[in-house]
């Protein structure tokens, strides 16, 4: 079968097409999808470049996130039936994840452990769904199952333009917050704005933390004015320090990435003096990628796909999300 299979760790060079790789066989407790639909994440490009205690089996096919029908049974799968529409949950319970330490999602067809299936209800389509877990389902695990934010709370999203970022500047609207989305260009502050966001900042012209504590006004120790109410940061690094700053007292700090560096500096009188919470997400289940379906359905959201390529083009399409020039979601049809 055709494949984007990553054959040693590197640039996104090491990534090849090719037409010869096996296809899976369906075992017991698993099924084999036809895939209809995957899509990149910020993730595949830690997986091509490897990451620290990772050990990726290689050769393998990348990418976590699939939806697609189930094309053949094996033995001991019941409640499924072949021709199903499925979300695949990328997390196997027994091996890790999908398109890292099994076979993932950009190829034509994938073997798949039958308690990763979500049913695909009617309305959503497989590139609506194959956008969703890490990204979507990361979001809304950080926002809703975590119940971190409150209607009429100011929301600050850093790397708001990507995948998680605009999960949560959707997510955070639909909980009835005031969200102030950040990012890198005009052109993707006005996607965001058309996306529901009410403020919108480039910070590679505009000192963001600065801007959050000029528009509402300084934090205060004695009291709960000034500042926002929570700052969404999966971006670390030199935005760590800044994100403390700009939040009210009691504010929350939601984290679940370290894209541009994981070891930031710390200023633990911020964390104590202005009594901030720091909160921890990671991850997302079944539950999560369900509801974010229901939602769809119910025509209450959309995932934001900036393109759909073929196999063909893929490897461009991580090459994008690499080079920070995508909105959303860069999704591929097998
Ligand atoms: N813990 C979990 O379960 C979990 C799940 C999903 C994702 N994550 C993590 O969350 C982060 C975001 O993932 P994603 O898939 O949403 O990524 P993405 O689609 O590439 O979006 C990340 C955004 O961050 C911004 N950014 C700021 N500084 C950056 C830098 N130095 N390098 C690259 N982008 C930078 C970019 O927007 P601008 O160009 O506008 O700044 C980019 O659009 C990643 O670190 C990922 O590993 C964790």
């Amino acid at each position: 079968m055709k494949a984007l299979v990553l054959r040693r760790h590197g640039a996104l060079d090491d990534l090849a097409v090719v037409n010869d790789y096996p296809t899976p066989k369906a075992v017991d407790g698993h099924v084999v999808i036809r895939v209809r639909a995957a899509s990149f994440n910020y993730h595949d490009v830690f997986t091509v470049r490897g990451m620290p205690g990772i050990k990726v089996p290689l050769p393998v096919i990348i990418g976590l996130d699939m939806a697609g029908e189930i094309e053949e049974l094996g033995p001991g799968v019941s409640g499924w039936k072949t021709g199903d529409r499925v979300l695949v949950n990328p997390v196997n319970k027994k091996k890790g994840l999908m398109g890292e330490m099994l076979d993932g999602g950009m190829a034509e067809y994938c073997l798949v452990a039958a308690d990763q299936l979500v049913a695909m209800p009617a309305g959503v389509s497989f590139e609506e769904a194959a956008a969703l877990p890490v990204a979507y389902g990361t979001a809304h695990r950080m926002l809703v199952t975590h119940n971190t934010v409150e209607p009429g709370e100011r929301v600050l999203v850093l790397g708001a333009s990507g995948g998680v970022g605009t999960g949560c500047v959707i997510l955070a609207k639909l909980l009835g917050a005031e969200v102030i989305a950040c990012a890198s260009s005009g052109g993707k502050l006005d996607r965001l704005k058309a996306l529901g966001a009410d403020q919108v900042v480039n910070y590679r012209e505009t000192d963001w933390s600065k801007w959050a504590i000029e528009k509402y006004g300084k934090p205060q120790r004695r009291s709960y004015q000034g500042g926002v109410d929570v700052v969404i940061n999966f971006t670390g690094g030199e935005t760590w320090l800044p994100s403390l700053r700009c939040l009210k007292r009691g504010g929350k700090l939601l984290v679940c990435g370290a894209t541009a560096g994981y070891d930031p500096k710390e200023d633990l009188r911020y964390v104590w003096s202005f009594e901030l919470k720091i909160i921890g997400s990671n991850s997302f289940y079944d539950d999560d990628l369900a509801a974010l379906m229901q939602l769809i359905a119910a025509g209450k959201m959309k995932p934001v796909i900036d393109k759909v390529l073929t196999l063909d083009e893929a490897r461009e399409g991580l090459r994008l999300i690499e080079s920070r020039e995508v909105i959303g979601k860069v999704v591929v049809r097998p």
